[in-house]
This record gives structure tokens, C-alpha cells and sequence, in this order.
């Protein structure tokens, strides 16, 4: 068990770790057909507890691009826990009938609970409102094909910072790289957790700022990240039904952004982006989308040793 690899969240990877995963993400769109048998023969374990559209099918695009084939669930129902089995007996035969896992839970903690179980690797695709290193690799690999570099940019964060799982992971490994300043723009009620701003504070010489209004930083930024308010993780509909119009970009609040800034969001969008900014040229989110096939590309070759 010792020597297999898990990414449960970005800090398993070091700085040029995850330079070589974007890096190798972007070779394997320039060219596909020189992977395309790599993980001939391995079988890809999609463990979906939680729902999932671009997680779930990046993954099994990017190992079917690989050669190799995939099984698994996205209603836990359907399974052992059902009757009550525990994850990390669902995790030990698991690994027994594939190579590498994909796990989405909605308890924090739950991939990083099956990794200790697990003879294979696991990959957290998101746990509650904790982690989603996938999905950083997948704006990383972005950044770097729109931006040349992840480093040295001004950076808004805007929407659901407490609960959005991709901020946490995003912001956290952005800091490591040389970010110049963070944004962060939220309503009072979904900051992003203190403990992570202090960590970020007490390891990093980064500028942070938090702010309510989205368009008092519009001039200033390279990258605005937009998330959707997340709904599944507060505890009553009335909080949520008062904050989840917080923030709608409409081309109106990006009338002072500069030419080259860039529209991220991890999707799924609710109505925080207004779908009349789909066509102008800041907006790529569904590019991004696109580009998460590739990274777990690489990253599914790295963990299985293949290259
Ligand atoms: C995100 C997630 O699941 O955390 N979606 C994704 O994986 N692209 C974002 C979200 O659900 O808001």
C-alpha cells in the first residue's frame, strides 16, 4: 500500500508536479493519437455518491482517450452501502476489480477515509464542500493555455466562497505560485473560511482582499472566477433563497474589465453569469470543461505509472 499514489487534495502534489500534469495534459490534446493505447487493459473505477456532470464524464472521456475502459455507479442506491456496507470495504473489493478509483462523496473527508483502505490509487472528485484537486488541475491547465503561466496574476474569486469546494482547492495552490492578489467577493454570509485565509497569509507574501461588490475590482483583474451559490450545503432553502442572486454578470458589470481578462467558472452555472456573456471572447468556461479531459488524462497516466 505504501508506495501508491493518491490525490485526495492539491498539497499531494508539489509545485512541479503539477507543472508536469499541465504540461502533459496539453501535449496529450496536441496529440492524442500518440496516448491513445497507454492505459490499454486498466479499468477506471467511477465511484459517483454525489451528483456529477463534468467531473464524472471528464474522467471516463479522459480514460477511454487512454485505451482503457471504466465501471462504476453514480447512484450509491444502486450498491452495498444501501444494505449498509461500509466505505472502506466497498473500497478493498474495489480495488480488486479495477486499477485506479474516482470517488465523489458528499462528506468531507471520505476519499482521503477510502485512500487508507485502497491497494490502488484514489482520486478525490470532490468531497462535500472540502477539496476538488481535479477540478484545480483543470483550471490550472486553463489558465495556462489563455494566461502562458499560472503565475503572477490578479485573481477575483466571486459567489459562494464558504461552501464552493473549488475555491478552496484553487486558491490554496494558486498561492503557491506567485499570485500578485486575490479578490475575494462574497456576501457577508458565504466568506471564505478565516482558517484558510490566515494559512494562505501566514505561508505566502499574497495581497488579499475581500470585497461585496463585484464591480469594485472589475478594472483590476485578470481572472475572474465565478461559482454558483451551493445550494446542497446550506442547512435551510430560506438563507439560500436570500443569497443566491448575489452576484449575475451581465455585460453591463464588465463594461470596465480589461480586454484580456478571462471568464472561468467550474460549472455547472445556476444564473451567476448571464448566458449573454456565453459569446463574448473573456468568457471560457466551456473551454475550461473541455480542458479538464486532458489534465485527468495525465494525471490518470502519472497515478498509473504508465508514463
Ligand atoms: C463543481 C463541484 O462539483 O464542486 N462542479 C464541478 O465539478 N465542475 C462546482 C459546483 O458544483 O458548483
Amino acid at each position: 500500500m505504501k508506495n501508491v499514489r493518491h490525490l485526495i487534495e492539491p498539497s499531494d502534489l508539489t509545485n512541479d508536479e503539477i507543472l508536469t500534469l499541465v504540461n502533459l495534459g496539453i501535449e496529450m490534446e496536441d496529440n492524442p493519437k500518440k496516448y491513445a493505447d497507454l492505459c490499454k487493459g486498466k479499468i477506471l473505477g467511477s465511484l459517483f455518491f454525489e451528483p456529477s456532470t463534468r467531473t464524472k464524464f471528464s474522467f471516463d472521456s479522459a480514460m477511454l482517450r487512454l485505451g482503457g475502459s471504466l465501471m462504476g455507479f453514480t447512484d450509491a442506491n444502486t450498491t452495498s452501502a444501501k444494505k449498509g456496507e461500509s466505505l472502506g470495504d466497498t473500497i478493498k473489493v474495489m480495488g480488486s476489480y479495477t486499477d485506479i478509483i474516482v470517488m465523489r462523496h458528499p462528506k468531507e473527508g471520505a476519499p482521503k477515509l477510502a485512500s487508507e483502505y485502497s491497494t490502488i490509487p484514489v482520486i478525490n472528485g470532490g468531497d462535500g464542500g472540502h477539496q476538488h484537486p481535479t477540478q484545480t488541475l483543470t483550471d490550472l491547465i486553463t489558465i495556462t493555455k489563455y494566461k502562458n503561466t499560472i503565475e503572477n496574476h490578479t485573481i477575483a474569486f466571486c459567489g459562494d466562497l464558504k461552501f464552493g469546494r473549488t475555491v478552496h482547492s484553487l486558491i490554496k495552490t494558486l498561492a503557491r505560485f506567485n499570485t500578485k492578489k486575490f479578490y475575494l467577493i462574497s456576501p457577508k454570509e458565504l466568506r471564505l473560511p478565516e482558517f484558510i485565509i490566515d494559512k494562505i497569509k501566514s505561508k505566502y507574501d499574497v495581497e488579499i482582499e475581500e470585497i461585496t461588490q463585484l464591480e469594485d475590482a472589475m478594472d483590476k483583474i485578470d481572472i475572474l472566477y465565478m461559482t454558483r451559490i451551493q445550494k446542497e450545503r446550506f442547512f435551510n432553502e430560506e438563507d439560500y433563497l436570500k443569497l443566491k442572486n448575489s452576484y449575475i454578470l451581465t455585460n453591463d458589470k464588465i463594461k470596465n474589465a480589461k480586454d484580456d481578462m478571462i471568464i472561468m467558472h467550474p460549472l455547472p452555472r445556476v444564473n451567476e453569469i448571464s448566458p449573454e456573456i456565453d459569446t463574448n471572447k473573456r468568457a471560457i468556461y466551456f473551454e475550461q470543461a473541455r480542458l479538464g479531459v486532458y489534465v485527468r488524462m495525465a494525471l490518470i497516466a502519472k497515478l498509473l505509472g504508465e508514463i
